[in-house]
């Protein structure tokens, strides 16, 4: 297959195994690209991308931008803080009045679960979904996913823990959906509260003690606390939640055995990581965000090889 299933990028859970195989060997061969001296290809030369971003974002936001560049599509950057959303602009109407400009794709951050795959139905673009509300994060996930198979080799029957808050991230979710796709055998650990009722429904087990879900898997993948999702306390206090969530290098060397640390940040040193473990060799987290620009850079490029047309 060299082509993928989908026309947009929604969420992982609307991908099949082969897409995800698709956009990693399409992002080794990008990774080898912005290794070279000269970072630039022009394969999206006749492209126009814009890059909306409803929420916060640091690494997406850049990552995309840098991804888009490197393959030399045009790109326009719109931040909703300093945009007509403000004066009342409906999401349709200004993504409408985007494309009028001749725009071909959407990256779209957005706080509303489902606000993607409402937008791919009702404009006319591809859209790439960087993250909407708590349901998915597909970029985030490929990138995690992809760099679980750098450091292993493969995915298939690698035993991955996902810490912390389970309830608000989209993170998890994506990164649940890969990794059973992919043959990975997925536990998550965090405060009952801050798990869903029904994970288990997802093909996980729960292990509730840090510890013993660390000694059993090959790689961690801690979340931060999403307090701005949270309406109430969902634990007793953030001291406690470090106590008894929080990855230190004491808890590591415990271990008496190698694991590899993923965060997708931004991390909050000190909370659900302490900053000798985030600094140390066990953490790839700057890996993960070198691979994230290869990653979108495949993504983007294989959702737009279904726009261009062979030159005459
Ligand atoms: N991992 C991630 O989505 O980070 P940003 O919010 O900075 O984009």
């Amino acid at each position: 297959m060299n082509t993928l299933s989908v026309d947009h990028l929604l969420g992982i859970k609307y991908l099949k195994e082969a897409d995800l195989q698709l956009i990693f060997e399409t992002a080794d061969h990008f990774k080898e690209v912005i290794n070279r001296p000269i970072k630039k290809v022009p394969s999206l030369r006749d492209v126009t991308i814009a890059n909306l971003f409803f929420e916060n974002s640091t690494r997406t936001k850049l990552s995309f931008e840098l991804a888009e560049k490197r393959l030399s599509a045009d790109i326009l950057n719109f931040s909703a803080a300093q945009s007509s959303v403000k004066k009342g602009e409906t999401l349709i109407d200004t993504v409408n009045n985007i494309l009028a400009m001749k725009v071909d794709m959407v990256v779209m951050r957005h706080p509303n679960p489902g606000a993607a795959e409402f937008l791919s139905k009702n404009v006319n673009a591809i859209i790439v979904n960087a993250g909407d509300g708590t349901h998915e994060h597909p970029t985030q996930a490929l990138l995690d996913t992809y760099s679980i198979r750098e450091r292993f080799g493969e995915v298939t029957g690698k035993r991955i823990v996902i810490v912390g808050d389970i309830l608000h991230s989209r993170v998890a979710l994506s990164n649940i959906f890969a990794l059973n796709m992919l043959g990975a055998e997925v536990k998550v650990c965090g405060p009952k509260s801050l798990l869903p009722k029904h994970i288990e429904s997802l093909g996980v087990t729960i292990e509730p003690d840090l510890k013993r879900a660390l000694s059993w898997c090959d790689a961690a993948n801690m979340l931060r606390v999403q307090n701005e999702r949270m309406d109430k306390s969902y634990f007793p206090s953030i001291r406690e939640y470090t106590q008894l969530y929080g990855l230190t290098l004491p808890l590591l060397k415990s271990l008496r055995k190698e694991i590899t640390i993923l965060h997708p940040g931004p991390m909050n040193r000190g909370v659900e990581i302490s900053s000798d473990v985030a600094d140390s060799e066990h953490a790839i987290i700057l890996d993960q965000v070198e691979n994230g620009v290869a990653i979108r850079m495949a993504v983007i490029y294989l959702l737009a090889a279904k726009l261009i047309k062979p030159q005459q």
